[in-house]
């Protein structure tokens, strides 16, 4: 998909989502459609969020191939992700120390945080099977999705 079609289709499901999950501010099902759309609009190979549980990052709704179900302190992307505070870009996941390969066939990877008044309460990871398939775009959009009022509520989902 070339970015100006990703870009349009960001700008069509945005709207449809937010519809989809008006009203709903329980995290796991606006986490388990949030994954579907993304992945059936935008074909992405593994789209699924990991939640904070004190120092690890737990495995989420997710679609796609299975994943590894917890992610220790600061490992991989996500960690890393986690422990900047910020959302990482990785054009080549062979060149990222430290990455986590749940699945052979992922060569990019987006990870935007999910923060609750400047807290990381979980993040949303994609894999690509395309090498640098991901822009500062995509991380503005994805942070607009998960702008919703069910973040509120992903604190306390693993007991604290
Ligand atoms: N690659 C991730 C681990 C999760 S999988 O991609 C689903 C990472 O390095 O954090």
């Amino acid at each position: 998909m070339t970015s100006d079609k990703r870009e349009a289709a960001y700008r069509e499901l945005i709207p449809q989502l937010t519809a989809l999950l008006e009203g709903e501010h329980r995290p796991l099902p606006c986490m388990a459609n949030i994954c579907a759309v993304l992945k059936e609009k935008l074909g992405f190979f593994w789209v699924g969020f990991y939640i904070v549980d004190r120092e690890e990052l737990v495995l989420g709704p997710f679609q796609g191939p299975v994943a590894c179900t917890t992610i220790g302190k600061g490992r991989g992307v996500c960690g890393a992700a986690r422990e900047r505070k910020e959302a990482l870009i990785v054009p080549d996941v062979e060149a990222f120390p430290g990455h986590i390969a749940c699945n052979p066939l992922s060569r990019s990877e987006i990870v935007v945080l999910l923060l609750d008044e400047d807290e990381v309460v979980a993040v949303l990871d994609i894999d690509s099977c395309e090498p640098d398939d991901f822009s500062r775009t995509d991380a503005r959009y994805l942070g607009e999705i998960l702008d919703m009022p069910f973040v509120k509520n992903i604190k306390g989902l693993y007991g604290r």
